[in-house]
């Protein structure tokens, strides 16, 4: 097991990163990365797909103006097309994103700033490419993102149980396109409503967040709404 750090340091430390050194990915973290995509796309009815030395997708102008660079492995994040599609693409792609960051990868969502053409997913009748995800070893580990304060972000009472205070803290850290973090969360008892307050890629940041929420809160602790 090459994890070098638990799923809750891995939602702490995570970063976007958009420049990545010159180093391969090591076969046994491959091998992991590909099991579990294998995994998510039994469970969630899927088809991500993962490339290791294909720099093709991030030699694009797109990419140069997003500031990307050195990136030559990436996550496709393919499935029918359905209305959950995105939220569930947001869902799953993050449980990629963090199990990445344990292995001692970096990452970056990335929906636009890269060359959707010279992807090299391979996208069934009915499909869609939702986004990638780019990963490696970054040339840094990132900075934190500035975030809106918890307040803004949920409906604060006095007595907040713990675990929703650590779910909205994982949920804080998550990414969102833009940073813009356009989602409200709110409690009755044990049971959490998710609501996307935004329009761009709004759904899969909400999957996103969620996934977040989930491992601060505990499932166990909680229901969706
Ligand atoms: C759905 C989604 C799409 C994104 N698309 C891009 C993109 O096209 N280009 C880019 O440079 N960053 C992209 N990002 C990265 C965000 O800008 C980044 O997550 C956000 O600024 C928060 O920073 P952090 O990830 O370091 O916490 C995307 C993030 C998400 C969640």
């Amino acid at each position: 097991m090459a994890k070098i750090m638990d799923v809750h340091e891995a939602v702490r430390s995570r970063h976007s990163v958009r420049q990545y050194l010159d180093r391969p990915i090591p076969e046994d973290i491959r091998t992991e990365l590909i099991a579990e995509t294998e995994r998510v796309n039994r469970e969630g009815a899927l088809n991500i797909q993962i490339f290791f030395d294909e720099p093709r997708a991030f030699d694009s102008i797109l990419a140069k103006y997003g500031r990307f660079s050195g990136v030559s492995d990436y996550i496709a994040l393919v499935g029918q097309k359905a209305e959950d599609l995105d939220e569930k693409i947001g869902y799953f792609g993050e449980r990629l994103v963090l199990l990445a960051q344990m292995l001692g990868l970096n990452t970056c969502w990335v929906a636009e700033t890269y060359g959707k053409k010279r992807c090299r997913a391979k996208i069934g009748q009915n499909e869609k490419l939702v986004s990638v995800i780019a990963l490696g070893y970054g040339a840094t580990p990132g900075i934190p993102h500035k975030s809106k304060p918890m307040k803004i972000l949920c409906n604060v009472e006095n007595d907040m149980p713990e675990w929703f205070v650590k779910g909205m803290e994982a949920a804080i850290l998550a990414p969102t396109a833009m940073n813009l973090q356009r989602f409200f969360m709110e409690r009755m008892e044990n049971i959490v409503i998710a609501k996307s307050t935004g329009i761009r890629y709004a759904q899969i940041n909400l999957g996103i967040v969620k996934y977040h929420f989930e491992i601060g809160a505990g499932k166990e602790n909680f229901s969706w709404g």
